[in-house]
């Protein structure tokens, strides 16, 4: 590594999830003991990195057509080393054909990426104006915890505690690229918070593909209740959020939990895919609509104060009206903050993609436009339940909208801008009685 000390600059893009900003964060750290220092600008770069994304096809385009912009930086440049890595490049078929459509990339890694980032980079220095070395390695997730990442921002961290996923649901691509599932210890996870919250960070957010199975296939006797619970623990006021919690996995112990917490985010993101019960089983996610519905609204009631969001998969193979019907249905029922909705995507590899997919995209597409209006319709007075509260608000920053309010996050993740604080409160927490909801933000006065 010694060898490789210098001033060059190095350009990382990420596309996709927290987890994949979470790897980012590691290369960037990585890169920087290296003597790399970033830089926002491509055209400055002596080393561009992207960490690509797999989950839809509109997510690889775009890596597509970026990487395709690159051509001409290399063509001014021949000595910038230009590496692919993440979610696509871990798979085969995409990898060759990044190296057939783009000769001069570098470098086509996996997702294993960190750990072997100097000897990529060392071989492609030697190789630059050769073409793409692929190097895929298996994907198993890897947690090297004496990389120190370097993060983004002042106030918050993402903290990955597992890795890779063991659901295989059936239009899930992720289990394929980042492997079976790996949980850290959480004596490593507990010193990470610790450290985070010395360096006067506050708003802490937990990552794993399915959190709610932290701990299985581990020595430790501890599932995630038990690490929140320890996180809880900790000393200062800071809250932990985490994401993605898996109606399977997640049980009432944990919502009772959370409940009687002082420090865990009030932010439920229960991703529900569908409202009917054939396409969930053909999905494999495990739970039924009525499982989840229980789920959801014992939540509701024993955290009064929750914000409860979903993502929802509209047009998976062979569904049709009738079961859209249940999902918008459910919807309703529920009554989300917020829902992530996707058109189903076909990702090789996958189960899903040998089904049969009869509904046109311009149905799909339709369909999607109504669970738009429906959720839309929902989201935009959601937040009046809160007009009248006194919350609790992590302030970060100046407001956007208007540089005389002040900014931050409540418990519930929700976005506050408040007016009577003063620019000393960046990074500490106030009272915010709500006067206003919008149905992305709540507006306030300290
Ligand atoms: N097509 C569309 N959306 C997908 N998601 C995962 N795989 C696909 C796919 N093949 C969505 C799911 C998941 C979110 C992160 O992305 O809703 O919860
Ligand atoms: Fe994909 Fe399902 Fe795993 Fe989430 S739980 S990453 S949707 S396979």
């Amino acid at each position: 590594m010694e060898n490789l000390k210098n001033t060059k600059k190095a350009y990382v893009r990420t596309y996709g999830c927290k987890q994949n900003f979470a790897d980012s964060e590691k290369i960037t750290g990585l890169l920087s003991s290296m003597g790399y220092t970033l830089t926002f600008h491509t055209g400055d770069a002596d080393l561009i990195i992207f960490n690509t994304c797999a989950v839809r096809e509109n997510a690889e385009q775009r890596v597509f057509g970026n990487v395709g912009e690159l051509k001409k930086l290399k063509e001014e440049k021949p000595d910038l080393i230009i590496i692919l890595c993440g979610c696509m490049t871990q798979q085969l078929h995409t990898a060759e054909k990044f190296k057939a459509k783009f000769p001069f990339i570098d470098a086509i890694a996996g997702t294993n990426i960190i750990s072997s980032i100097p000897e990529i980079i060392k071989k492609a220095a030697v190789t630059v104006k050769k073409g793409a070395n692929i190097h895929i390695g298996e994907a198993a997730g890897e947690f090297i915890e004496e990389i120190k990442p370097l993060r983004e921002g002042k106030f918050s961290a993402n903290v990955p505690i597992m890795n890779g996923c063991d659901n295989f649901c059936t239009y899930c691509v992720v289990p394929l690229v980042r492997g079976r599932e790996v949980s850290r210890t959480a004596h490593n996870i507990v010193r990470e918070v610790k450290a985070l919250i010395n360096e006067g960070r506050r708003d802490i957010l937990l990552l794993g593909q399915n959190v709610n199975s932290f701990g299985k296939n581990t020595d430790e006797k501890i599932d995630f209740t038990g690490l929140l619970q320890k996180l809880d623990e900790l000393d200062g006021e800071f809250v932990i959020s985490y994401m993605t919690s898996h109606p399977k996995d997640c049980k009432r112990e944990l919502i009772d939990f959370i409940a009687q917490s002082r420090k865990i985010s009030r932010h439920l993101h229960l991703p529900v895919q569908s409202g009917s019960n054939r396409i969930l089983s053909l999905m494999n996610r495990g739970y039924t609509r009525e499982s989840y519905m229980e789920l959801a609204l014992y939540a509701k009631e024993k955290i009064p104060d929750i914000s409860l969001t979903t993502d929802i998969l509209v047009g998976f193979p062979g569904e049709n009206y009738e079961d859209f019907r249940q999902t918008l249905d459910l919807t309703e029922k529920i009554g989300f903050d917020s829902a992530y909705t996707f058109i189903y995507s076909k990702r090789e590899g996958t189960a899903a993609a040998n089904m049969d997919d009869p509904v046109t995209a311009e149905e799909k597409s339709e369909w999607f436009k109504e669970l738009l209006e429906v959720q839309n319709k929902i989201g935009e007075r959601s937040y009046e339940r809160f007009i009248g509260k006194t919350l609790r608000v992590f302030c970060t920053g100046q407001g956007r909208s208007d540089p005389a309010l002040l900014t931050g996050k409540s418990k519930q993740g929700i976005i506050v801008d408040f007016l009577g604080g003063t620019s000393e409160m960046q990074g500490k927490f106030a009272d915010v009685k709500i006067t206003k909801s919008l149905p992305w933000a709540l507006i306030g006065n300290l």
